[in-house]
């Protein structure tokens, strides 16, 4: 009964996604990325859309998949759509990785085609999963809180896309993008999109239901939770509408975009000042790994949010944005990712092997199929790692910034052995075998309070 509530392709995603997490992490060791290379550098490039499509995307997907129908009290889950989804999205990846290769004049000058051609079908890839996350999402208006933020970070995501489309096609094929003018230079915008409109606003709905469970903190949010969603979402709204003004002609001051891009960055800021507001109301006083591991996360994205003013300031020297955009991408997004596979990787193996026997014998909680002390120190190493790779990567220091990244390889290599070691293994020989109430049958129960995970 469990088991249909476990989304069957969400493993895959997240095999497939750490893979390429993996490779990025390699990429940047061997010097073929920024800083060794520019930032815009085709190898820099492919590397970053390692981590944006093959990592963050498939991962994030992966976890919707689950994820959507349980905030929405759906039972649906997506079943082959997400297989072909994740393929689909694979194989594109695949084609834009040889087009950004062939950029480098690696690989024979046609071979640029598959830049756009790949992009096209990372986007069927997410079409293809979008349709069945937004068909959950709208038979279940008005949304709860976390799926508002969910829904407009799809939007964005598709924003992101149709922009690296056009970027990808004025590489390869200018002539057939002359009509789109200036928006073939839309790069602020295909970040904007990706970076905060899908990654970071997605990954605040998430989190919002995650933390306030694993803290057992309120999950209303009340009127600052509501501010959250407005200044972020309505910011950063304006802010690319307005950017799409610029690039067709429109008369938008300077100082107009400024103030929009100023709201979504407030928006951020009082994110992160709610997630105090949760920490300080939380119930479980003692917490599991994985939600301490989130308190990193956020200060970088804290300290990355305070690094695109400097960045502003110093007029967007490369360093600085490379140190800024690393951080964001490995200390906040990573990072956050990363703990939280800790919890959902166990959460999901859990239900499939000890679901169907809930309520009828004992069976070991879901945090004694992990060894909080024995991964702990990985976690420190990664986000140690992140720490030093931005100062060094800030300062030019190529060398030592490998270094930093070999060690965050490292730590999460570690990381997923230990999840490995979870979808193997038994559970703790020491743990006591507890017998919990029943779970109503039918309850998506990944994410919802379970008594198997208190402590
Ligand atoms: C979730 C989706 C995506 C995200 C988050 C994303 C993110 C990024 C980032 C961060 C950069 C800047 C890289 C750097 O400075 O080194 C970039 C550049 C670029 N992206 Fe994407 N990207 C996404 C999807 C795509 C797709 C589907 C394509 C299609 C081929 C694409 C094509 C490009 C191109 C061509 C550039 C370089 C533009 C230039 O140098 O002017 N992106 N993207």
């Amino acid at each position: 009964m469990f088991g249909s509530a476990v989304s069957r392709w969400t493993m895959l995603h997240f095999g497939a996604a750490i893979s390429c997490f993996l490779l990025a992490q390699l990429a940047m060791i061997s010097g073929l990325a920024f800083p060794a290379a520019p930032l815009l550098a085709p190898l820099t490039l492919a590397t970053v859309h390692l981590l944006t499509i093959g990592w963050l995307t498939i991962l994030m997907l992966g976890a919707l998949h689950q994820f959507v129908p349980v905030i929405t009290a759906q039972g649906a889950v997506a079943r082959t759509s997400a297989l072909v989804s994740v393929l689909a999205i694979l194989a594109g990846l695949g084609g834009m990785e040889a087009g950004f290769v062939a950029l480098d004049g690696v690989l024979p000058a046609p071979t640029i085609l598959a830049l756009p051609a790949g992009g096209a079908l990372v986007l069927g890839g997410v079409v293809t999963a979008a349709a069945s996350l937004g068909r959950t999402l709208w038979q279940t208006r008005p949304l709860p809180f976390p799926a508002r933020f969910v829904a407009v970070g799809l939007v964005f995501l598709f924003a992101a896309l149709g922009l690296g489309m056009l970027l990808g096609l004025a590489f390869s094929s200018p002539d057939l993008v002359r009509w789109s003018g200036a928006f073939t230079d839309g790069l602020r915008l295909h970040l904007l999109a990706g970076l905060i409109g899908w990654f970071t606003l997605t990954a605040i709905g998430v989190s919002y239901r995650l933390l306030s469970m694993f803290t057992l903190a309120p999950e209303e949010r009340g009127r600052l939770g509501t501010a959250v969603l407005v200044l972020s979402a309505g910011g950063l709204a304006a802010t690319w509408l307005l950017g799409v003004g610029e690039a067709i002609g429109a008369p938008v001051t300077g100082g107009v975009v400024t103030i929009a891009a100023a709201v979504t960055g407030l928006g951020i800021v009082l994110y992160l000042l709610d997630m105090l507001r949760l920490y300080r109301a939380r119930r479980r006083q003692k917490l599991e790994l994985n939600t301490r591991m989130t308190l990193p996360a956020l200060a970088a994205l804290a300290i990355s949010i305070m690094g695109v003013g400097y960045a502003y300031a110093s007029d967007f020297a490369e360093p600085v944005v490379g140190a800024v955009g690393y951080l964001f991408l490995f200390g906040w997004l990573s990072g956050l990712g990363l703990s939280q596979l800790y919890k959902i990787v166990p959460f999901l193996t859990w239900l499939e092997r000890y679901g169907s026997l809930l309520g009828k014998q004992p069976v070991p909680r879901v945090q004694d199929l992990v060894d909080e002390r024995r991964d702990r120190p990985w976690f420190a190493l990664y986000f140690a790692a992140v720490a030093a790779g931005a100062v060094f990567a800030a300062l030019g220091w190529t060398m030592l910034f490998r270094v930093a990244v070999l060690g965050h390889l490292v730590a999460t290599l570690m990381i997923v052995r230990a999840l490995w070691l979870v979808r193997q293994g038994a559970p703790r020989a020491a743990a006591p075998l507890v017998r919990p109430p029943s779970l109503k049958a039918g309850t998506q129960s990944l994410f919802a309070a379970n008594p198997t995970t208190t402590e």
